[in-house]
């Protein structure tokens, strides 16, 4: 898709990250574990922080797509130490849904994933969830059986979802 970049960030991009991860806490709050309360509450630091422990990491890819431009989505993948590599922090912004913005940043990550030899990716997405069940399924994740609360108190539920890299992924 034409005016699409995907870029990884650094700890340069905080306030960008800070944005868009904060307005994604707030416009879709059903979506993620944390909640805008707890990250809006974080010091300018804790952002910086986090994008220099990736800056410095071979495990951590924290990822923004722009359009245009414009800074318009995120996502984070993280490689544990026994090969599984887990999809954080997916968010598109509403206006600009629809057009393989997600998409291409699920494929970065898997990309990524192979060249970190990963063996399996995971994620885990609310089970009411269905556009991002939609696009999970569409790259070849299947829901695999593991379901628990979204989060402390929330009546939602999340359902793990699994790719199994060299069956079918990028
Ligand atoms: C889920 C989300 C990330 C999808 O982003 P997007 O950029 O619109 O998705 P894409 O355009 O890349 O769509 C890729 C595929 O996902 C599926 N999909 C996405 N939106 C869909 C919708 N509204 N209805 C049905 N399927 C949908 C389709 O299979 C689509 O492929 P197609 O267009 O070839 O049919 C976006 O809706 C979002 O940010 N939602 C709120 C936050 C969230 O749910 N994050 C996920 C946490 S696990």
């Amino acid at each position: 898709m034409s005016g699409l970049e995907v870029k990884r960030i650094s700890e340069k991009d905080w306030e960008i990250y800070k944005y868009l991860r904060l307005k994604s806490l707030g416009e879709s709050p059903d979506s993620f574990g944390s909640t805008l309360k707890k990250e809006a509450a974080f010091p300018d630091e804790v952002w910086k922080a986090r994008l220099k422990e990736a800056e410095n990491s071979m495990t951590i890819l924290p990822l923004l797509a722009y359009y245009n431009e414009q800074a318009v989505a995120l996502t984070w993948g993280v490689l544990s130490e026994s090969h599984l590599v887990n999809i954080y922090q997916m968010w598109v912004a509403p206006e600009i849904r629809g057009k393989g913005i997600a998409r291409a940043l699920v494929s970065r990550v898997l990309s990524w994933a192979n060249e970190r030899k990963a063996n399996v990716v995971l994620l885990f997405v609310t089970t009411t969830n269905s556009e991002a069940i939609a696009l999970y399924k569409s790259v070849g994740f299947y829901p695999d059986g593991k379901v628990k609360p979204l989060r402390e108190g929330s009546g939602l539920i999340v359902q793990s979802m699994t790719l199994n890299l060299g069956e079918g992924d990028a």
